[in-house]
């Protein structure tokens, strides 16, 4: 399927999905984007936005339009559509998933579709946090970096052709395996999601009721990330749970070092304590 205009299905037009068609639109090799989404209101937003050039009836037609299909919807409704839609795809079609853990998808993928077609994982590292916006745009790509995670199935000539495109779409594409991805990410991506879940419970928990009269700028920053997108991580969590459990006690190990380092009250050694994380905060964000 590596020549000639193909078309691009995409099933799931939230945030990610029509930033991604609005992104394919202006690939060159892309022809024609179709995408379809459960919500009428979804599929309205992705014409009236012209993220897709044509939204179809149903996911089967996505499918069977398909040379490329993405899938962005939630992990769990991606492995779904797997068993759903893998007998209607032509023989050559390239099957790519942006969801957020890679193990499940990709197992689930040489699994569940049919020897003729071929899947790769995928996990764009961007989003609307990082973005800046809520607003789906092509532009959310740019600079950013796309995991690619080839299945045990995956031709290495369709990983190059995805990575072209994803190049072309302004993406910084890294190959790897699927469950040193999930590993990773529990760390960087989904351990953010779930650590504002414990400081707003210990609010909640407080005796004095005066507390909740208090939370300023700080407290609303460093929980904001509670309301984010319920139905989208509970699947991730519960498609990575041993990463993501293994990476939480890990964490607490952290916050018993800090809780030590903090009770000793040194203030030459609090101002090294704060001075080493905001350099390390620094390296990893220096070059946006
Ligand atoms: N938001 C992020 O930061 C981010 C980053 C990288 C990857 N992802 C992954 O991308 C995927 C989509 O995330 P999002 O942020 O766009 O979420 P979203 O909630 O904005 O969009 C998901 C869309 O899927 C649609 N949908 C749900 N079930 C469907 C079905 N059966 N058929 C068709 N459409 C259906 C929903 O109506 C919704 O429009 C998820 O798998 C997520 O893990 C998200």
């Amino acid at each position: 399927m590596t020549d000639g205009m193909k078309t691009a299905g995409v099933l799931g037009l939230g945030f990610m999905g029509a930033s991604l068609g609005a992104a394919l639109r202006g690939a060159s090799g892309i022809g024609r984007v179709v995408g379809y989404d459960s919500s009428a209101d979804a599929r309205a937003q992705a014409l009236d936005n012209a993220h897709v050039d044509e939204v179809l009836d149903s996911a089967a037609d996505v499918a069977r339009a398909a040379d490329l299909l993405v899938l962005c919807t939630p992990v769990q409704q991606i492995i779904t559509y797997l068993t759903e839609l893998g007998p209607l795809l032509r023989p050559g079609t390239v099957v790519l998933d942006i969801g957020s853990t890679k193990s499940a998808v990709t197992e689930a993928m040489d699994k569940l579709l049919p020897d003729d077609v071929v899947p790769i994982g995928g996990h764009p590292m961007t989003g609307p946090a990082t973005a800046g916006t809520d607003s789906p745009t092509a532009r959310i790509f740019a600079g950013r970096v796309f995991l690619l995670t080839p299945t045990l199935r995956t031709d290495p000539a369709v990983t190059r052709w995805c990575t072209g495109l994803l190049e072309e779409i302004g993406a910084r594409v890294e190959v790897l395996e699927p469950a040193r991805h999930d590993r990773l990410v529990a760390v960087v991506s989904h351990l953010p999601r779930i650590l504002p879940l414990p400081l707003l419970e210990l609010a909640d928990k407080d005796p004095d009721p005066m507390l909740a009269e208090l939370p300023a700028g700080g407290f609303r920053e460093s929980t904001r990330k509670a309301t984010e997108n319920i139905d989208m991580w509970a699947d991730v969590l519960v498609t990575n749970t041993d990463h993501v459990v293994e990476a939480l006690r890990r964490y607490a190990r952290e916050v018993e070092l800090v809780a030590d380092r903090v009770a000793e009250s040194d203030p030459a050694a609090l101002r090294e304590l704060l001075t080493t994380a905001a350099d390390r905060w620094t390296t990893l964000f220096e070059a946006e």
